[in-house]
This record gives C-alpha cells, sequence and structure tokens, in this order.
C-alpha cells in the first residue's frame, strides 16, 4: 500500500479502520517492526502530524530520525528535495514528508529507496489527516453513508479539506461547504455551497449548522495565500451562542491547529471532538506505519 495521496477506495478505509481500532485497543501489539527507521522530513511546521507519526513508529517498537523543518537541513544550503530524499532513504525504512510543493510526495517517491507517506504538500493533499478524519466520524456514527456534513473555512488552500472530499467521495454523504467568496473551493465535488460563498438564496451556515451531522472546521492558510490577500474578517465559527443549535449527536471536528472558528468555550461540550480526532491520528498512522511496510 502506497500513501502518496488520497486516492484510496472503501476497501483500503476499512482494512486501515480494522487496524487502528485494533491499536487503540491495544496499542503495544508487537508487529515486527523492532529496528524499523522511520524518517520524518518535514519542511513546514507540524505538531500533530510529525509527533504522531514518530509516536506511532515508537509504539509499534521502532525508531525515528527526524528533520523537523527546513531551517535544520541542508535545504537551507541549496540542497534539493530529490538528494535530500536520496539521502535520507538510505538511513531510513520509511520516510514521512511535509513539503510545500504540490505533489512533492509523488515526486520524492521517484527518487527514494524507501516507501514515502505524504503528510502534506502544499494546498493539495493530507491524506493521513482525511484517513484519520473518517475514521473519526466512523468511531462515533458507526457509519459514513447517509450523513450530513458541513465542511467550512479556507477550501483552496485546505489540504486536509481536497484529501476529505476525495475519500468521502466513496461514501453516500450529503457535503455542505462554507468559505469566503476568495477562498472558494476548486475542483468537482458533488456538494452544496451556503450564502456566504454564493449568495442567497442559498442557506447560511448557520442554518446547516443546525441540521448536519459533523461540521468540519479548518482555519484561514494565510501561509498560502497570495501576496496582498489580507486577513478577513471572522466570518463563520463555531461558539457557545450557536454550538447547542446542533443536533445533539452531532460532532465538531477541526484538523487543527485552530484560530477563531472554533471557540475555546465549546471545547467542554459533548460535540467537541477536535483533540479525540488528533489521538485517533496515533492509531490510524500505527496502522498506516505496518501496513505501508507489510508487516
Ligand atoms: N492537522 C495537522 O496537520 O496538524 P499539524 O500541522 O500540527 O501537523
Amino acid at each position: 500500500m502506497q500513501i502518496l495521496d488520497s486516492h484510496l477506495n472503501r476497501d483500503h478505509l476499512e482494512v486501515i479502520f480494522k487496524e487502528a481500532a485494533a491499536f487503540e485497543k491495544s496499542p503495544y501489539i508487537v508487529t515486527g517492526a523492532q529496528r524499523i527507521i522511520l524518517a520524518t522530513v518535514f519542511y513546514e511546521p507540524s505538531t500533530r502530524t510529525r509527533l504522531s507519526f514518530e509516536a506511532a513508529m515508537l509504539r509499534l517498537g521502532g525508531n525515528t530520525i527526524s528533520i523537523p523543518d527546513a531551517k535544520h537541513c541542508s535545504a537551507e544550503k541549496g540542497e534539493t528535495l530529490e538528494d535530500t530524499v536520496r539521502t535520507v532513504s538510505q538511513y531510513s525504512d520509511i520516510l514521512v514528508l511535509r513539503h510545500s510543493l504540490p505533489g512533492a510526495a509523488k515526486l520524492a517517491q521517484e527518487f527514494s529507496e524507501c516507501p514515502i507517506i505524504n503528510a502534506g504538500d502544499g494546498s493539495k493533499e493530507h491524506p493521513t489527516q482525511a484517513i484519520l478524519d473518517l475514521f473519526t466520524i466512523q468511531k462515533h456514527f458507526k457509519k459514513i453513508d447517509g450523513l450530513k456534513i458541513l465542511i467550512s473555512g479556507d477550501l483552496m488552500f485546505g489540504r486536509t479539506v481536497h484529501s476529505l472530499l476525495n475519500l468521502l467521495e466513496n461514501y453516500e454523504v450529503e457535503i455542505w461547504v462554507d468559505s469566503p467568496k476568495e477562498l472558494k473551493l476548486r475542483g468537482n465535488w458533488t456538494i452544496h455551497e451556503c450564502a456566504t460563498t454564493v449568495g442567497s438564496p442559498h442557506p447560511p451556515a448557520a442554518e446547516i449548522l443546525k441540521q448536519v451531522d459533523v461540521a468540519y472546521m479548518t482555519r484561514m492558510q494565510k501561509e498560502r495565500w497570495p501576496v496582498g490577500m489580507t486577513q478577513k474578517p471572522p466570518y463563520f465559527s463555531i461558539n457557545k451562542n450557536n454550538v447547542d443549535t446542533m443536533k445533539e449527536d452531532a460532532i465538531i471536528m477541526h484538523p487543527l491547529p485552530r484560530n477563531d472558528e472554533i471557540n475555546i468555550s465549546v471545547d467542554k461540550n459533548k460535540r467537541a471532538k477536535y483533540f479525540e480526532q488528533a489521538k485517533n491520528g496515533l492509531y490510524v498512522r500505527m496502522a498506516l506505519i505496518k501496513m505501508v511496510l507489510g508487516l
């Protein structure tokens, strides 16, 4: 199995969910990963993805080496991604890559001596995040088919959203999107748009929030905005005033880090699942390492 993008089918996902659920039950299952070395090569900042991959490898009994950011590797001296990957893959058995270039993981795989896992490439893909997002939904509802999902935020530059939408193509779901007009989703997905993006008579996100099973919030990806694009005023957030308008069993998700789109007053609400979602990343990434290495 390769995790270079989010083009996985339902069978793949079901196997990953089963493995991840087993690791959640027994995180110390020995799988033959002793002496395996996982390299994290991150050219962009990360808290959850890098550390959960490293924790996953350590939990499996292996070891890690890391380039935590581009300033701490020879990229700073002009080395290409290709040369860095050629080199690091000689020291490791699996390499987890985050890079600002869309398609970086696929490019890296051409030069790598070991399997690459895509940990985010520009605004294009973040497949392991989307897998753990779906695992979180599946765990809560015991199903994905039939759910109504609101995805809100910077949908143009948010990579988790693109990968999540690709994976959701495997299921019968109703998807609503909400973003500032300038940050509208690009691509060909079957979705409904809220008024913020396309104007009335489309329903506003606040109305859709009352109806959905999942509210998936994302932050403004300012680091990817073109020069001259300025801070947008807050346009939709989940806060103490609207959280209880949601269905009793609905959940609020966020890949994190967050800015203003989920107020901290919501954190103790039973619908807030974003920190559990981050924890699920550990089990999903244990499963992915195991499967990519064929352990
Ligand atoms: N969700 C996510 O990718 O978080 P990090 O940037 O902290 O890895």
